[in-house]
């Protein structure tokens, strides 16, 4: 790594680029840092540490200790995430997915997982809602096919099944202001007002468990950082609304196949989609950047940089559990024992391997789709 100052970072909720400086970040977001206390907490009440914690995957969190607490005092704990479906799920995607799925057994919590195919569409020219709506029941199956408990998942989108949401969204909207929206994620007198109303949808799930079992009950945001936003708005009004604040563990990027900034669905040959072909994606590996050097003379004699290398976060970030591995593919690397085509194949084969498996669940998940879509209340 250089000491260069990090490249054009930009990060919202719609765009995520350059090289991301997580500790500018943090700051400016004003969240805290992740912690090992927290990280054991969690794990103890799983019984295993997940591979995202070891690896300190969640980089910074709001009152996760709140939430963990409340739990070990008795208390029901919900947990909220969700996707914009505007095209196919990436891995990426599924990080936040993987682990809420962890939460959930370990917590008995019920997951609300909220479908934006009307932000899509309002911030989208090239998608119709139509189009959007349809991907809602698509990127669903990859929700299901992350393991999720059918009793205790409520898929929703907010277009299909805005019946549920809507009473609760007004109210999150009167307590939100034009001014406090426009300078939080920069909206202009040309956007247009579908835009500039979505948020109070995003934010009001915050509160949907609450509201809908009649009592307080504390949630918790899995999701990357880009999401922070909806979150800090949340926070300010919860309380004159009579809920509790909403707790948040964030998590980093996974990068994509090219150098820098994070895997993202709008650069579609440096991303590996969930419905790729296998043997599609393992040649995508073979393209990707990674930290090797110009010859393989200089490799030999160098060493690789796994530091930089996107080939090595795939592992670190869901490819190779066994820690004890990892830090010896970081040492051979380091020392010009293996070369990035070495590397390269091994992954490629994980990652086909992985696919063949996630696309077998993913087509099961159709069977069992109603099941997991929100139900009214009883
Ligand atoms: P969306 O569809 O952009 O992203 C869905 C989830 O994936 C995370 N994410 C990533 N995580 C790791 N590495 C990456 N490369 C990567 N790219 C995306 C996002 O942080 C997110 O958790 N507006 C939202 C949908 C939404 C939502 C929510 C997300 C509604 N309610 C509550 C999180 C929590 C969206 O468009 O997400």
């Amino acid at each position: 790594m250089t000491d260069e100052p990090k490249k054009n970072m930009e990060v919202t909720p719609w765009k995520v680029s350059g090289d991301i400086d997580y500790d500018k970040l943090m700051v400016q977001f004003g969240v805290q840092s992740m912690n090992d206390e927290i990280a054991d907490k969690l794990a103890k009440h799983a019984g295993f540490k997940h591979l995202q914690l070891r690896r300190g995957v969640y980089l910074s969190h709001r009152d996760t200790d709140w939430w963990i607490k409340e739990y070990e005092k008795g208390n029901k704990v919900g947990l909220y995430t969700g996707r914009g479906p505007s095209g196919h799920v990436h891995l990426g995607h599924l990080l936040p997915w993987f682990f809420c799925k962890y939460l959930q057994d370990a917590f008995d919590a019920d997951l609300y997982f909220q479908m934006t195919d009307d932000e899509k569409f309002l911030h989208r020219d090239d998608l119709t809602l139509e189009a959007a709506v349809a991907l809602t029941y698509e990127n669903a199956l990859d929700v299901i096919a992350c393991g999720l408990d059918p009793e205790k998942t409520h898929i929703f989108s907010d277009a299909d099944h805005i019946q549920h949401l809507y009473k609760l969204g007004l109210k999150v909207a009167k307590r939100t202001t034009f001014s406090t929206v426009r300078a939080v994620f920069g909206f202009k007198n040309s956007d247009n007002i579908g835009a500039i109303w979505h948020p109070a949808l995003q934010m009001m799930v915050c509160f949907l468990q609450s509201e809908r079992e009649g009592k307080n009950i504390p949630c918790l945001i899995p999701a990357a950082i880009d999401q922070d936003p909806y979150w800090r708005i949340t926070r300010d009004i919860a309380e004159k609304m009579g809920y509790y604040k909403p707790a948040q563990i964030h998590a980093k990027f996974l990068p994509g196949l090219a150098e820098g900034g994070k895997m993202s669905a709008s650069q579609p040959d440096t991303a590996i989609f969930t419905t790729d072909p296998p043997k599609e994606a393992g040649k995508k590996v073979m393209r990707a950047y990674t930290g090797g050097r110009d010859t393989v003379e200089e490799q030999r004699k160098l060493g690789g940089r796994p530091e930089v290398c996107n080939v090595y976060a795939y592992y670190y970030f869901l490819f190779e559990d066994d820690d004890q591995r990892l830090v010896e593919r970081e040492v051979s690397c380091k020392s010009g024992e293996i070369l990035c085509g070495h590397c390269k194949t091994d992954l490629a084969v994980r990652i086909e391997v992985f696919l063949t498996d996630f696309q077998e669940k993913r087509e099961a998940a159709r069977e069992v789709l109603d099941q997991f879509i929100i139900k009214p209340v009883e």
